[in-house]
């Protein structure tokens, strides 16, 4: 029999079980045996990826082929969990088996319980009072769900001159530099600091690197680092994004604390856009959810950070809250820019409309670095207009539930084709006391 020349994903697809299995195992060990410059057959399926001498540049290359052979987004953590090249054979070939429609067992309980540990680790763990002079003015902070177009409207807005937009900071849920250190650990998030400071003074990855090491060592507080970012970034205003504090009430409010006078931009995105980006992505994968249902998973995820987003709206001046729609945002972004910059006080500039023209922080901090924020945001061109609409022809396998169902409401978003599943009030009303968080 002749060699079968099929791109991997199709000769994995036609196999069942181990069979599946073995093309991948083999898939593997041509592609490190490659990025190791040795023939396949030097590379032992019990060899462990790490140990076999790849660099992290060679990981990520290695990341970046299997992501685009296999159409699915793989991300680094899980090469650390299955470090042996069969049992990353192995994880694969279930991947592949459980595609989107992954009816996990007890699939809302489990996917509640991964999301109550995540909230968790991006709530505040105390209290922390500043004094109203050491508070950071001239802030601004973006919140969205993930997968909401906040990578796109943060590159907008990096585009103007009187903002200072950089990549996820991941500092707000946090008291200090140590404990930012200590709960962030292993979850990749920590770069867009790094970024930001590179960008600041100019320096390198490794200065900046070394400056945020320093920060740890001696534990500098989160609004000294806040102070620091808007001392260097002069008379732009600091635009913090970052998608996970909309998960944590508690975090939101940090930012009342942290700043005099914060202004915060809302980026909602409809329901059926986001939880299908979510699962398309493996969100539940990059979030350290793994045995959650990705369908409902992704659905919780939306309505937690959006309904925060309703609460925090209610209980802050109205003036400091701007709500857009992801939607108007690719559909009208000049009306949009427009409308930001009247709310945020500064002239509108036709930069803002043009997110892949000059440097704007989109590249990871080293090349061999995931880009922080929407890893697909480089596959596009400009701003894609009808990615606003794509909800309209989307339809989730099961019906959102009664809580993610009630957020939709309140952002007067429609559910076509959600009307006839609408439960009993009495169901409806266990479902919500079930799904709120
Ligand atoms: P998908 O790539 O799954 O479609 P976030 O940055 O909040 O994670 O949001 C990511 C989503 O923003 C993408 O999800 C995509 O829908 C949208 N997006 C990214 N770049 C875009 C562009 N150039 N034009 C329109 N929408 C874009």
């Amino acid at each position: 029999m002749g060699v079968d020349a099929r791109p991997v994903l199709d000769r994995a697809m036609s196999a069942v079980g181990d069979e599946r299995v073995q093309v991948l195992r083999e898939y593997l060990r041509a592609l490190v045996g490659e990025s190791l410059g040795v023939d396949a057959k030097a590379v032992a399926t019990g060899d462990s990826v790490m140990q076999l001498g790849l660099d992290s540049i060679k990981m990520m290359d290695l990341i970046a082929r299997l992501t685009a052979d296999l159409r699915f987004t793989v991300y680094p953590r899980e090469l650390f969990d299955q470090p042996t090249i069969d049992a990353l054979a192995h994880y694969l070939a279930q991947q592949l088996e459980q595609p989107l429609s992954a009816d996990v067992p007890g699939g809302r309980a489990s996917a509640e319980a991964a999301l109550a540990k995540i909230t968790a680790a991006v709530t505040p763990q105390r209290s922390v009072t500043v004094a109203p002079q050491h508070r950071v003015s001239n802030a601004v902070l973006l919140l969205s769900s993930p997968r909401a177009g906040s990578t796109l409207l943060r590159v907008m807005l990096a585009g103007h001159s009187r903002l200072f937009c950089p990549p996820e900071l991941h500092l707000l849920p946090f008291s200090s530099m140590r404990e930012r250190h200590e709960r962030l650990g292993q979850a990749f998030l920590g770069e867009g600091l790094d970024r930001a400071i590179m960008a600041l003074r100019g320096t390198s990855p490794d200065d900046a690197a070394q400056e945020v090491a320093r920060m740890v060592e001696r534990d500098v507080t989160a609004p000294e680092v806040y102070s620091l970012l808007c001392g260097l970034a002069g008379d732009r205003m600091l635009v913090d994004k970052s998608p996970s504090y909309a998960l944590s009430m508690g975090a939101l409010m940090r930012a009342e604390e942290y700043f005099d006078g914060p202004r915060y931009i809302l980026l909602v995105r409809h329901p059926f856009a986001v939880v299908e980006s979510m699962m398309r992505n493996r969100m539940e994968k990059l979030m350290g959810a793994d045995s959650a249902d990705p369908a409902v998973f992704g659905e919780l995820v939306w309505a937690q950070c959006n309904d925060n987003m309703l609460k925090l709206r209610k209980r802050v001046d109205p003036e400091r809250v701007l709500l857009l729609l992801y939607e108007d945002l690719v559909a009208e972004p000049k009306t949009v820019m427009e409308r930001i910059c009247s709310f945020l006080n500064i002239p509108f500039e036709e930069a803002l409309l043009t997110p892949y023209r000059g440097a704007r922080m989109t590249d990871g901090v080293r090349s061999h670095s995931l880009s922080v924020g929407d890893p697909n945001f480089l596959n596009h061109k400009a701003i894609e207009p009808e990615l606003g609409a794509v909800w309209q022809e989307q339809r989730l396998q099961r019906p959102l539930g009664a809580y993610a169902r009630r957020v939709a409401g309140e952002l007067d978003y429609s559910l076509p084709g959600q009307d006839r599943a609408a439960r009993t009030s009495a169901a409806a009303l266990q479902e919500f006391e079930e799904g709120v968080l």
